[in-house]
């Protein structure tokens, strides 16, 4: 059409070769994608090994934001990789540099960071810091949460899946509900800014559950893998002011939420929360694997000298990354990029609802939207079957969507902050033709 093209149906002969290759050598254990190999990608536009061209609209797993390979990022790895690998704890040019440059664009309050690798892994030191500054060990934390997969960051989470048959789960979770705005069956999004029934049932909650050694709470800005689940106005600054009352600690999961995903650099700033802990990965390094957590000098106080550490955190390459990733923030325009570009799309996906009997919902802010499919929009059954068709029929046509949702009916649509008006017309007109000719 213009940006992209698909000679011939997925996966094309190279791809297919490869994948059957890839599926003897590493275990095919992880979700369904469109079958095709990637080989190179630039800012939204991806290419596979048989030459076919693709809009990107995942971002990896919303990874990407300032575009795939953007020059100045891989300049900085290559300088980096250049002077040095790796060297544990100890102090280098680059990782000095990143810390400073990424406490300066925080909120103010949050004067120290730590750097480690995965978002997990950033979730795990969150949850210690929690535990050991309180002395206590409950952590609230909500039904549907997205953490990571390892034993304590599933442990906090609220799906069933990363925790299935690897329990016992971590002790000390004290689980409430989020509300979800498209199913709230109990009304907890309706008396905000209040919200008086959700907060006289997070007491009851946590009256009945907790062993009297509550050490915090660990949220996301909006649950991502639950389907991109955004809780109403105002009900996470009450949440965060509820915590503060209780004298709780209180952790933002921004792994995914930060770097202008949502239309804002960070998401704590769409309700000032001033959160005592906040988490990154994902989009701190758009790309190269580095994530973070951020305090303040007091919460980190908590632990002496060897309490915390990490193999690969803050290892040159990645605090390189850390770097460069700020400074294309500081020079392109990208949040208010996400904010504009988020708007368009999104209101061409309510326009495209308006033709397709299936999608349900479509919610999100900036460039990190959701759209929910259903068997009937009048009874909001789930329908995952339609799932696997839509991000093939995509794909075919040069789209490539990924998918979420406790009910597996969610199509995600997280392009990189760098899209365009000409890249978000064509996919949404790739999209629309998929949707339309939709059959259940
Ligand atoms: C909100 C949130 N927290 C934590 C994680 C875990 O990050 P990682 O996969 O890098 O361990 C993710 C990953 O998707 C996430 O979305």
């Amino acid at each position: 059409m213009g940006i992209t093209n698909v000679k011939h149906s997925l996966p094309g002969p190279k791809s297919r070769e490869l994948l059957e290759k890839w599926n003897k050598y590493e275990a095919d254990v992880v979700g369904y994608q469109a079958p095709l190999v990637w080989e190179s990608a630039k800012g939204c536009v991806v290419s596979d090994v048989d030459g076919n061209t693709f809009i990107d609209w995942t971002s990896g797993v919303l990874v990407t934001n300032v575009g795939h390979c953007h020059p100045h990022l891989l300049q900085a790895a290559r300088n980096a990789s250049e002077d040095l690998l790796n060297n544990y704890e100890c102090a280098n040019t680059y990782r000095i540099e990143a810390a400073e440059k990424l406490v300066r664009a925080l909120p103010k309050h949050l004067d120290k960071c730590f750097f480690l690798t995965t978002g997990s892994e950033a979730i795990e030191a969150s949850l210690r810091l929690m535990k050991r500054k309180t002395g206590n060990f409950e952590i609230i934390s909500f039904g549907g949460g997205f953490h990571g997969r390892t034993p304590g960051a599933a442990s906090v989470g609220g799906l069933a899946g990363p925790k299935k048959k690897y329990g016992p789960v971590i002790p000390g979770v004290i689980r409430a509900q989020f509300p979800n705005p498209y199913r709230d069956p109990l009304g907890f999004c309706d008396d905000g800014p209040d919200f008086r029934k959700y907060f006289d049932y997070l007491d009851f909650t946590v009256n009945t559950d907790s062993t009297g050694s509550l050490a915090g709470v660990v949220v996301e800005p909006y649950q991502g893998a639950s389907g991109f689940i955004f809780p109403p106005k105002g009900w996470l600054k009450k949440l965060r002011q509820w915590a503060r009352d209780k004298n709780l600690l209180f952790t933002l999961d921004e792994v995914q939420a930060s770097y202008g995903r949502t239309g804002r650099m960070w998401a704590m700033e769409h309700e000032d929360l001033l959160p005592d802990i906040v988490v990154f990965g994902k989009g701190i390094g758009s790309g190269i694997p580095v994530s973070a957590v951020c305090s303040t000098s007091e919460i980190f106080s908590c632990l002496k000298k060897g309490e915390m550490s990490s193999t690969l955190g803050g290892n040159p390459v990645a605090s390189a990354g850390v770097v460069a990733v700020l400074e294309i923030f500081e020079k392109e325009n990208l949040v208010g990029n996400s904010a504009k570009m988020g708007e368009y799309i999104k209101n061409g996906l309510e326009a495209i609802a308006q033709k397709c009997p299936y999608l349900g919902d479509v919610r999100g802010m900036g460039l990190v939207m959701g759209m929910e499919f259903v068997k009937d929009k009048a009874t909001k059954e789930p329908a995952p079957e339609l799932i696997k068709p839509i991000i093939n029929n995509c794909a075919n046509n040069g789209l490539l969507v990924g998918s979420v949702g406790m009910y597996g009916n969610v199509i995600r649509v997280a392009p990189p902050l760098t899209i365009n008006k000409q890249e978000a017309d064509e996919s949404l007109a790739i999209m629309e033709k998929v949707l339309t000719s939709l059959k259940l």
